[in-house]
């Protein structure tokens, strides 16, 4: 699991004594692939440095709400549309009752309120706090607005009572943040994509690639994460950028789009692959660049490996899908390769039509599975990519 892979958490902490247990967190959070930036409130300085958790985010952490230069660099509204989640911990009885009046009074409530991100809270207290009727009408009015709340454990307390109110573990929390993002068809599937051409070297400066724009394999990408995968992109040369929360490794030829596809091969689930890969590469790659010669040159081209196929038959191989460019008797030879390649799924993708397959923004295609098929009618590569995810999680 790295549900966590690139996601904006922005850690809140407030007064309480196990505001020092925030540092652990930080790390339990970092470990599952978040990127963190901490919110201090001025009681939480009481218990914690803002040094100790700015030595261990990397990032400054931000203590005030009207400061000039923070707001220079990153400000209150930035940091809110940053995160992908809040996460408070620990939320002290009275920060739980400034967030369920929508206080903005300080710098963490105003960001509470400013951000669209998710909030999840862990209330750490006096088990007596916790349990007073206050307490529980204000953590009721933050469950009803979806808020969701870790917590607390119960036990032996810093003060020396017994009851529910100790903050959760860290491990607990950081495992709460990462289930908020696996959720959806394929929540935890890791689903390795190829995308884009690759370059064939002829000398320094020339290549042999074609038109693919890679827009095909992003907007499945993009599918993956919503969906729930954690999604890794082995993409040829594109002038894309990437989904958010997608992992990418750049290639250039077949040989190394291959090697990094193997590398993955621990670490997949899924493999979908929609790059288009030459099939040919020169024999010879010139150390200098080609001077114009004769009228004619001839160009001796060997095979390239075949990505999928390699996949297929690796021993452990995940569940393989390919694509099929074609531009005449497009199912038939669909079939064929899906047969040939030892392939789960195949979508046959009929590029003849130049408002479809290469370089378009809509594409239209056929799914055919071992004992099915679906045709996808014309539409975007987003929502293309949609359903393909859909039937991909329908039939792994
Ligand atoms: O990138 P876009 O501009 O959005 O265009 C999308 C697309 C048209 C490139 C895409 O939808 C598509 O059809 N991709 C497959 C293109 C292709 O090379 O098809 P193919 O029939 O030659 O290859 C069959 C399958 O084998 C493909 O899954 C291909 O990735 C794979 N292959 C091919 C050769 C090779 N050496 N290794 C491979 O893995």
């Amino acid at each position: 699991m790295a549900h966590l892979f690139n996601r904006n958490v922005l850690l809140g902490v407030s007064g309480g004594i196990a505001a020092y247990k925030s540092a652990e967190l930080v790390r339990e959070l970092q470990v599952r692939g978040a990127q963190v930036r901490v919110i201090m409130t001025h009681g939480a300085q009481e218990f914690i440095t803002p040094l100790t958790l700015q030595a261990l985010s990397g990032y400054p952490v931000h203590t005030e709400l009207l400061d000039e230069h923070a707001e220079l660099g990153m400000g209150h509204i930035e940091l809110a549309r940053w995160a992908d989640l809040l996460l408070i911990a620990p939320a002290t009885a009275d920060l739980i009752a400034r967030l369920s009046t929508g206080r903005a009074d300080d710098l963490l409530t105003t960001v509470a309120l400013a951000t669209p991100a998710p909030l999840m809270i862990a209330p750490a207290m006096n088990q007596q706090m916790w349990k007073d009727q206050a307490t529980e009408a204000n953590v009721n009015t933050l469950l009803s607005r979806g808020v969701q709340i870790v917590g607390p454990a119960a036990g032996l307390q810093a003060c020396g009572d017994v009851g529910p109110g100790r903050m959760e573990a860290p491990a607990v929390i950081a495992d709460a943040a990462e289930r908020l993002f696996a959720s959806g068809k394929l929540a935890g599937k890791r689903v390795v994509i190829t995308a884009g051409p690759t370059r064939e070297a002829l000398d320094p400066v020339r290549y042999i690639s074609n038109n693919s724009s890679g827009k095909m394999g992003y907007a499945l990408a993009q599918a993956a994460v919503d969906a729930g995968a954690i999604t890794t992109l082995v993409s040829g040369p594109v002038s894309l950028s990437a989904p958010e929360h997608t992992r990418v490794f750049q290639v250039h030829s077949a040989e190394e789009m291959l090697q990094q596809c193997l590398r993955l091969l621990p670490e997949c689930d899924i493999f979908i692959a929609c790059a288009a890969v030459a099939d040919y590469r020169p024999r010879i790659v010139e150390q200098q660049k080609i001077k114009k010669g004769p009228q004619e040159v001839t160009l001796q081209l060997v095979r390239t490996p075949d990505i999928v196929a390699a996949v297929a038959a690796h021993e452990h191989r995940p569940y393989t899908v390919g694509f099929a460019a074609e531009t005449n008797d497009v199912l038939a030879y669909a079939r064929d390769k899906m047969q040939r390649k030892d392939l789960d799924m195949i979508v046959a993708n009929d590029v003849a039509d130049q408002a479809i397959g290469f370089n378009s923004d809509d594409n239209a295609v056929t799914v055919l599975w071992r004992d099915g098929e679906q045709p996808l009618a014309r539409a975007s590569k987003s929502t293309i990519a949609r359903q393909i995810v859909h039937l991909i999680a329908q039939q792994a």
